[in-house]
């Protein structure tokens, strides 16, 4: 047996040398990786589950047969795939490291391409390996958390024609010395702090195709000669912090063809610029962001070649051409936040390939076009503020995912529920539809956000809560005209993030099972959104934030509780102090009677406490120093009394949080606590004394014109202010 398997691997082994030449890779280039992998090992401890995929690295064997390590026909190491190299198999956070550990990699100056995306690299890229690099043709860099210049040794590797940068943390100007990179077919430096403008010497990157400068902080007049690089075929600039601005009297001319057009937030005023028309291989136009005027134009209606066209955040007016529709290669147009009116055209059906399709908050009018059923890739439909109405919606095809936004219109009739199965989110608030809730929404089991705001809805809480999928994340029902109470078993909603119940005509009191939502209850540190497909949307919704109806982007950071505005009486569970995620909770404008429970020191979470206009009686709990990112309190309208708790946060908040109460003091309302008076408490001819005595010590600070006259009130001493 044992001879047999040592003959056969021998054939093999002669085998594979006459099939493969073998050529070990040089030694130095062997040590120089072991070295790599050792930094890293040193970095997590641990060898096996945080960086599985360098286990082909063994000493023993060639490098060249090893994963993410691609060797020339002689056998020297030409390419690195060490993206994702940090990335941990199990789920926990990323570690951040320090770039010093790719200083083994310099020594390979064979090495043609390199990859270090997504790996959290943090500090400065190394000032000098790179020069050693001089074969690089492409260098990919972009994910980490690089800062500082990009250093000059860059300018060295001539033979580069692919070069990501992108997504870290880089300042400073973009070098001069770019321009030396003559190869260049692709630099993407966006998502990064440059300052400063665009570089001119950048004329003489004649090769270059796609140039991505988007979302940094670059500034001055966008220059033309980026429009005379005859291979540019992707433009992306402007974007988040973008102070560019286009001087609208220059002329393009018509030397290069672009496909990408992509300029949000690039200072583009007047009507959108004419020399886009001679772009005849335009696929993708994002001009959102600027300060555009004036119509739709006809030119831009006729590019029939278009897929994008994203306007968004201008100053546009006028309808929208029809035969803009008449394209099957329309797959995004966005005009939302302009002032665009009129209808949108029947002939909307014939755009067979539209996706995305958002008009929100212009002022649109009339029905849906019933046409639109024809579109059936359509995914993402916006049509929220505007003047749309009609008693029905039309039948929406879409396979899978379907993001559908009507809030804010004129829209009556019974709740629609006739939507595709694949629903995930659905805005129908601000409308006048009215009418019971169907059971059949429990099919839609990935819906995710569920708006029904100010919508007359016919029915007991308790009742309808059985009607939603448990994937349910975001439930708005405020103002919905809601009868019945919270009932115990809300808990096996287990989505649920944001929850608003408020202003509706709900009693009963708040069940302590409440606090076993497992979203709201899990610490606020361990973060609890990570499975949410919120995540690769940019959806926004209209909450009461801090006391003011605000529109929230980044939808899963919050995780919110709203109860206001009811009818709902007991007293607080305890167990609501448990809900540790919460950024706020509002339970204000009940009949909410019983303390305010020490628990509510464990909301560590919490930016934003309402329990105002209830019936809460007994003393502020000290225990709410505690929460350090309160900014929002509002004790208001209760029958407290006692101190009002000193420290941290509690010194931030003013009066207004505590007035109307039975019989609160402290510092916040100027009024004296009587555990605070020294012992000489008593006759009345030594209170003005006294008063000034604490005036010049414990109360420096208070603006002067409070004074003076200080009476007994519920075991506290007031001090009025007389004007
Ligand atoms: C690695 O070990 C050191 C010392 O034992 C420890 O301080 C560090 O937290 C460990 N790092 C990781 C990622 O486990
Ligand atoms: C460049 O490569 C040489 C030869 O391998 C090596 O000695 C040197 O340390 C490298 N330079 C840097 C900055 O890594
Ligand atoms: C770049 O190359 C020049 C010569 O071409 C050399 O003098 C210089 O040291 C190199 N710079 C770096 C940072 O490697
Ligand atoms: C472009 O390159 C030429 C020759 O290499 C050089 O003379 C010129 O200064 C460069 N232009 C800019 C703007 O850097
Ligand atoms: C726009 O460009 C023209 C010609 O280059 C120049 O005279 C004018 O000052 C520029 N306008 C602004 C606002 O910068
Ligand atoms: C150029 O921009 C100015 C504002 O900066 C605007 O008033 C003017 O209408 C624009 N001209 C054109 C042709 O768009
Ligand atoms: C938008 O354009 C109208 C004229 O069409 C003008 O009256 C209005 O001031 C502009 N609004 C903004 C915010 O620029
Ligand atoms: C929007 O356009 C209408 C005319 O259609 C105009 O009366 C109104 O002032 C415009 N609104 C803004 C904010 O520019
Ligand atoms: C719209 O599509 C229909 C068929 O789906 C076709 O008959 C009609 O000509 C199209 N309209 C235009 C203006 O292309
Ligand atoms: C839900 O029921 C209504 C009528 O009760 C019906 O019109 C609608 O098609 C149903 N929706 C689904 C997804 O079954
Ligand atoms: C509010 O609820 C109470 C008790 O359930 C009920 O008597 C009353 O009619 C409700 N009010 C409205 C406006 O539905
Ligand atoms: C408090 O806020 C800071 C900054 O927003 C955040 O980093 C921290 O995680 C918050 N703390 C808690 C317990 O939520």
């Amino acid at each position: 047996m044992a001879t047999t398997t040592t003959v056969l691997f021998l054939i093999f082994l002669i085998l594979k040398s006459i099939i493969i030449p073998t050529f070990s890779c040089p030694i130095h280039q062997k040590q120089a990786l072991l070295y790599f992998k050792s930094n890293l090992a040193n970095v997590f401890n641990s060898s096996s589950t945080q960086y599985e995929n360098l286990d082909s690295w063994d000493p023993a064997s060639d490098c060249c047969s090893w994963a993410r390590v691609t060797c020339s026909r002689t056998g020297s190491v030409t390419e690195l795939e060490l993206n994702m190299v940090t990335t941990p198999l199990e789920y926990s956070d990323p570690i951040s490291i320090s770039s010093e550990i790719l200083t083994p990699i310099f020594r390979i100056q064979s090495l043609e391409s390199l990859d270090i995306s997504e790996n959290l690299f943090k500090g400065e890229i190394p000032r000098d390996g790179f020069g050693n690099l001089t074969k690089l043709r492409q260098l990919y860099m972009s994910r980490n958390n690089f800062i500082g210049s990009i250093p000059s040794s860059i300018a060295n590797l001539t033979k580069l024609n692919f070069l990501d940068l992108a997504d870290n943390s880089l300042s400073l100007e973009i070098p001069t010395f770019i321009g030396r990179l003559t190869n260049l077919n692709i630099l993407y430096l966006n998502n990064n702090q440059f300052t400063g403008v665009i570089p001119s010497s950048m004329q003489n990157l004649s090769k270059l195709s796609d140039l991505w400068l988007k979302d940094n902080m670059l500034a001055g007049e966008i220059p033309t000669w980026l429009f005379k690089i005859r291979t540019l075929k992707e433009l992306y600039i402007g974007g988040k912090g973008s102070n560019l601005i286009w001087n609208n009297t220059t002329k393009v001319d018509q030397g290069c063809s672009l496909q990408d057009i992509l300029m949000p937030s690039c200072g583009i005023s007047g009507q959108i610029p004419e020399w886009i028309s001679s772009q005849k291989d335009l696929n993708r136009l994002d001009l959102s962001g600027n300060k555009l005027e004036g119509r739709f134009p006809h030119w831009l209606a006729e590019m029939y070649n278009i897929q994008y066209i994203i306007l968004s955040d201008n100053n546009l007016s006028g309808q929208i051409p029809p035969r803009i529709f008449i394209s099957v290669y329309l797959q995004a147009l966005d005009l939302s936040r302009n002032n665009f009116s009129g209808e949108l055209p029947e002939i909307i059906g014939n755009a067979t390939g539209i996706v995305y399709l958002a008009v929100s908050g212009n002022n649109f009018s009339g029905l849906i076009p019933k046409s639109i059923s024809k579109i059936e890739k359509l995914t993402l439909l916006d049509l929220s503020r505007n003047r749309f109405f009609g008693d029905s919606l039309p039948i929406f095809r879409a396979r899978d995912d379907f993001f559908l936004d009507v809030s804010n219109n004129y829209f009556s009739g019974k709740i629609p529920t006739n939507f595709p199965k694949g629903t995930k989110f659905l805005y129908l608030g601000g409308n006048k539809f009215s009418g019971s809730l169907p059971f059949n929404l429990t099919k839609f089991v990935n819906l995710r956000i569920l708006d029904l705001r100010d919508i007359i809805i016919k029915g007991n809480l308790q009742d309808i809560l059985r009607q939603f999928p448990t994937s349910l994340e975001i439930l708005i029902l405020r103002n919905t005209s809601l009868n019945g109470y919270i009932p115990t078993n809300i808990f096996k909603c287990t989505s649920f993030r944001i929850l608003d119940l408020s202003r509706n005509n709900l009693t009963g009191s708040i069940p302590r099972q409440m606090a076993n939502l497992p979203m709201m209850n899990m610490s606020a540190s361990s973060n609890p959104l990570s499975p949410s497909v919120l995540e690769d949307s940019d959806q926004d919704l209209i909450v009461n934030w801090k006391k003011s109806s605000q529109r929230l982007r980044n939808l899963r950071f919050f995780v919110l509780l709203d109860l206001s505005g009811n009818n709902i009486s007991g007293e607080i569970p305890a167990s609501l102090g448990n809900l540790k995620a919460l950024k706020q909770l509002n339970i204000s404008h009940n009949k909410i009677s019983g303390n305010i429970p020490l628990s509510f020191g464990n909301l560590e979470g919490i930016e934003s406490l309402d329990v105002s206009h209830n019936e809460l009686s007994g003393s502020i709990p000290q225990s709410l120093d505690q929460l350090g990112n309160l900014t929002v309190l509002d004790v208001s309208n209760n029958m407290l009394t006692g101190k009002i708790p000193r420290g941290r946060q509690m010194d931030t908040m003013d009066e207004l949080s505590f007035q109307n109460n039975s019989g609160l003091c402290g510092m916040h309302i100027k009024i004296i606590c009587p555990e605070d008076i020294p012992s000489s408490e008593g006759r009345v001819e030594e209170e003005e004394d006294l008063s000034r005595m604490f005036w010049e010590g414990t109360w420096i600070g208070f603006p002067i014109g409070f004074f003076l006259l200080m009476s007994y009130h519920l075991n506290c001493i007031q001090l009025f202010k007389i004007w």
